[in-house]
């Protein structure tokens, strides 16, 4: 599997309204091969993309999603809380989300994301299900803070792509990378030691950040040798950084 330097995060997410369709369309049309997105699912089960434990943020409507069922959603508006340009904007059902990164040729990272009330082991039955008859194995690279998601991902299928998402990454992680076989880890780059990156990219991972909106800031990161970054506007970095990534750390051009 071979990663950009940049994937767009939740969708091209400062062009469009995050982790909606509009925001898959967008990051495509502006270049960018692949894209991370939420996971998670309604209370009748429909898996969803979506970010929050509520719609009250990116919505114009009020409450939780676990009480919610595809019927209420389909009700919401999503995309006037970013600007009228996506008025009527719907909330994307997963098997839409997919249907569209694979038409658009594109390789997507798919966050398993753990909310209150939420069950680890439905949220990545459904999720690798559906992803993994829609995606080939190296357009797609399964994610969650949620370690218990992950060994049922793992569990499912021998050969997916995992990511070990962290805030900071613990001294712990390669146990954490022991069971699950990952091919990357994902750190808040504002609370990246260089010393676990040097450990994780010795271990054959790549160490992916999120989320990177200020390059200049980030700028020393690439020396030190990140791979990649999550980030809302791809565009904002300088070209000379447009560079291919490989899991073993090493680089080619474009
Ligand atoms: O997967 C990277 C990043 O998306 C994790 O944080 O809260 O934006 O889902 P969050
Ligand atoms: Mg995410």
């Amino acid at each position: 599997m071979q990663l950009p330097r940049y994937i767009a995060h939740r969708g091209l997410s400062e062009h469009a309204p995050e982790n909606t369709l509009a925001a898959i369309q967008a990051a495509a049309d502006a270049g960018c091969e692949w894209i991370e997105l939420d996971v998670q699912y309604l209370g009748d089960g429909t898996p969803v993309i979506w970010h929050d434990a509520t719609v009250d943020r990116c919505s114009d409507g009020r409450g939780a999603l676990i009480d919610m069922t595809r019927e209420d959603i389909r009700r919401l508006d999503v995309g006037s809380w970013f600007s009228d340009d996506f008025r009527g904007e719907r909330m994307a059902l997963l098997d839409e989300a997919l249907s569209l990164v694979s038409a658009l040729d594109m390789g997507l990272n798919l966050e398993l994301k753990l909310n209150p009330g939420h069950d680890a082991e439905m949220l990545a039955g459904v999720a690798v299900h559906r992803a993994r008859q829609v995606l080939p194995q190296d357009r797609l690279l399964v994610s969650s803070f949620d370690m218990t998601a992950l060994e049922h991902a793992r569990s499912r299928d021998d050969a997916l792509a995992l990511g070990l998402l962290y805030e900071a990454v613990p001294r712990c992680w390669a146990s954490d990378a022991e069971r699950l076989r990952p091919f990357s880890v994902h750190a808040d780059w504002t609370r990246l030691e260089q010393e676990r990156l040097i450990e994780v990219q010795a271990a054959g991972l790549a160490l992916l950040c999120y989320t990177v909106n200020d390059p200049e800031r980030f700028a020393s990161w690439w020396d030190h040798g990140v791979d990649g970054v999550f980030t809302d506007d791809p565009g904002l970095f300088d070209a000379r950084y447009q560079r291919q990534t490989r899991g073993d750390g090493s680089r080619k051009p474009r």
